[in-house]
């Protein structure tokens, strides 16, 4: 069942000639994931900004088209409401730091819903579990690494039990390790809770490997959709024309392409198996 359906979607912010979003249809099926990849301004934070409304409720902006995502139409609901059913993380994790132990900045979204005590306190148990933040309640969100403030952004997000989670690049400012922490938490989400997710990333060998779809983003425009395996052997030779890196190893099998006659590998573990 379709999650999320967008429908010639345009977006085009107050006084900008160009448009954002240009007529963009995508459907989104339950419990995948998907990658959102393209250049510098294409597009990808608009489309993740739309999905859960910020934009045009809380950033202005004219709007066109059709989208719904889990049953709601974004732009006709506070977006406070629409947190409930998508989860939202950003790219900066400090940014979206505001209380003073980690156990408040995670009760702060349920508070704001008017969820009985029992129900928050239950939530944040639950939400700081699946992101390996057990112990840390009475930390300060501003004393944690990197790694650990985007896990605490996810459980804040996870307590209101939302759907889909939307994250904007959200390993840009982490560190190898703190990028890893979020990657393996952004999988366990989907795979052992089952919910959607939809993330603009750059790390693209993480996305080859967990991505059911990728999306490719140019000028406001959905260029490509498929699958890691369709998308990236496609782009090896327009990587710099739109914007996107591929995985090292298509890149370079896709040099000797005689050597995968099973087709060009995305992941080191294919091109292990494909390799003849
Ligand atoms: N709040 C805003 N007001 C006006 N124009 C904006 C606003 N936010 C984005 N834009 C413009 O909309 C277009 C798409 O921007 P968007 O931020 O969605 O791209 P992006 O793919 O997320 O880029 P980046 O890789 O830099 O994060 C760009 O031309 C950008 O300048
Ligand atoms: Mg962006």
């Amino acid at each position: 069942m379709s999650i999320i359906k967008i429908e010639n979607l345009s977006v085009q912010y107050l006084e900008q000639e160009e448009k954002a979003l240009d007529k963009i249809s995508l459907e989104v099926e339950e419990g995948e994931f998907i990658a959102i990849l393209g250049a510098h301004g294409a597009g990808k934070t608009t489309l993740c900004l739309s999905i859960n409304g910020i934009v045009p409720n809380m950033i202005q902006a004219d709007m066109f088209g059709k989208i719904e995502v889990a049953g709601e139409v974004p732009p006709k609901i506070p977006v406070r409401e629409l947190a409930s059913k998508v989860g939202s993380v950003f790219d900066n994790p400090e940014f979206q730091m505001s209380q003073l132990t980690v156990f408040e900045e995670v009760a702060l979204g349920l508070q704001n819903l008017g969820v009985d005590k029992e129900t928050i306190i239950k939530n944040i148990t639950t939400s700081l579990e699946l992101v390996g933040l057990a112990g840390f309640e009475e930390r300060s969100p501003f004393e944690i690494s990197g790694g650990q403030q985007q896990r605490l952004a996810m459980a804040s997000a996870l307590s209101m039990k939302p759907q889909i989670l939307v994250l904007d690049e959200p390993t840009s400012n982490l560190d190898p390790i703190g990028k890893e922490e979020v990657f393996t938490v952004t999988r366990r989400i989907n795979q052992e809770e089952g919910l959607t997710v939809i993330i603009a990333e750059h790390e693209v060998e993480v996305i080859a490997e967990y991505a059911d779809k990728v999306i490719l983003l140019e000028e406001g425009k959905i260029t490509q959709v498929g699958s890691p395996e369709e998308i990236f052997p496609n782009i090896v030779n327009i990587q710099s024309e739109v914007g996107v890196r591929i995985p090292q190893i298509t890149d370079f099998a896709s040099r000797v392409p005689d050597k995968f006659k099973e087709g060009i590998p995305v992941t080191v573990d294919q091109a292990v198996k494909g390799y003849k």
